[in-house]
């Protein structure tokens, strides 16, 4: 029998190929079970029951690229442990494809499936813009009524108004997190009203806004999008008349709920002292489907058992 010899140096290259699969390993379990600093904060476990409910309100209507704006926005809220989210569907019944939405994304628990229908009066068809007055107005107010008759009105809770188009980033409802009772906290827009960002301007130690940069209207006494805020539930409580309106021009929906809640000099600047842009106002741009209206005048469609 030959006897087997382990030179020196081969322990040492098996000692370093050992060590080198040890970092590996340990690098890979900390970037999939810890995440950014943000959502480690999120989810510490002492954290999540302190953690203010965040209700996030969507209204919705159908057309072809729904099911997708929704499973993007229903990814964002897998991530997020303390968001509930209200999805009101412009429409006179509750929809079979946001229930399962819903459904498939485990988030029957976490959210509110409500409907309402704009009257078709305030809707001028065939025309793009194809609206005369602002839209969301009714399924919002529905979710204000909701959120007014249900909530636990001693637990601190934030409301957000969502477009189902819009791009978050999850640091977002991080920093939505950190409003305090009786606040309506504020942040940067990206790729809204003409320019790169709208965004709050702060005085010099940053604690409170002293103006708006908008370009566009910039005379509206609240200078924003209905993305660059969120509104602590207490001050609905507080003020009952407080809810959307079609008595106003369009792009003064903002500026209409929120003077009934606060003041400019009482809101509260987030997301790096207004200079981080989590959100952006994304438009999706209207589906072309020439080929499936062809294919529809000869009795076919491409869907046909199929939801898209
Ligand atoms: C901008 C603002 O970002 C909206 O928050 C605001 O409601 C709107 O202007 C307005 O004042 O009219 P914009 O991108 O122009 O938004 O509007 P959409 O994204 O087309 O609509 C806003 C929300 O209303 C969306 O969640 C959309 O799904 C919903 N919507 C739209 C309906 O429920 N029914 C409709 O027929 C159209
Ligand atoms: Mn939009």
């Amino acid at each position: 029998m030959s006897e087997v010899r382990i030179r020196p140096r081969q322990v040492l290259i098996l000692i370093i190929v050992f060590i080198i699969v040890l970092m590996m390993v340990h690098r890979n379990g900390k970037r999939t079970c810890q995440g950014p600093e943000y959502l480690q904060a999120m989810y510490a476990q002492d954290q999540i029951n302190t953690l203010p409910k965040i209700y996030a309100i969507t209204p919705t209507y159908a057309r072809p690229a729904q099911k997708a704006e929704l499973t993007r926005l229903s990814h964002l809220f897998m991530l997020v442990p303390n968001l509930h989210w209200i999805i009101v569907e412009d429409a006179n019944t509750t929809s079979s494809l946001v229930r399962s939405l819903l459904d498939r994304s485990g988030l029957v628990d976490r959210s509110t499936q409500l409907n309402i229908k704009t009257p078709p009066e305030f809707k001028l068809q065939g025309k793009d813009p194809n609206w005369i007055k602002p839209r969301g107005v009714e399924q919002r107010n529905l979710a204000l009524s909701w959120l007014r008759a249900h909530v636990d009105v001693e637990r601190h809770a934030i409301v957000f108004f969502m477009d189902d188009d819009n791009s978050y980033a999850v640091e977002l409802f991080a920093e939505m997190s950190k409003i305090k009772p009786g606040r309506v906290g504020i942040w940067p827009v990206g790729l809204v009203g003409g320019l790169m960002v709208e965004r709050p301007l702060l005085n010099a130690d940053n604690t409170q806004v002293v103006g708006f940069n908008a370009a566009w209207r910039p005379e509206r006494p609240f200078p924003i999008d209905m993305a660059a805020f969120a509104i602590s539930m207490d001050l609905f409580i507080s003020f009952p008349q407080a809810i959307f309106s079609y008595e106003v021009q369009r792009g003064y929906q903002e500026s209409e709920i929120l003077r009934h809640l606060t003041t400019r000099d009482k809101l509260q600047p987030l997301a790096n002292n207004c200079r981080d842009v989590l959100v952006w106002h994304t438009r999706t741009e209207k589906t072309k489907l020439n080929a499936e209206e062809a294919l529809q005048r000869k009795g076919q469609r491409s869907d046909d058992g199929i939801e898209v």
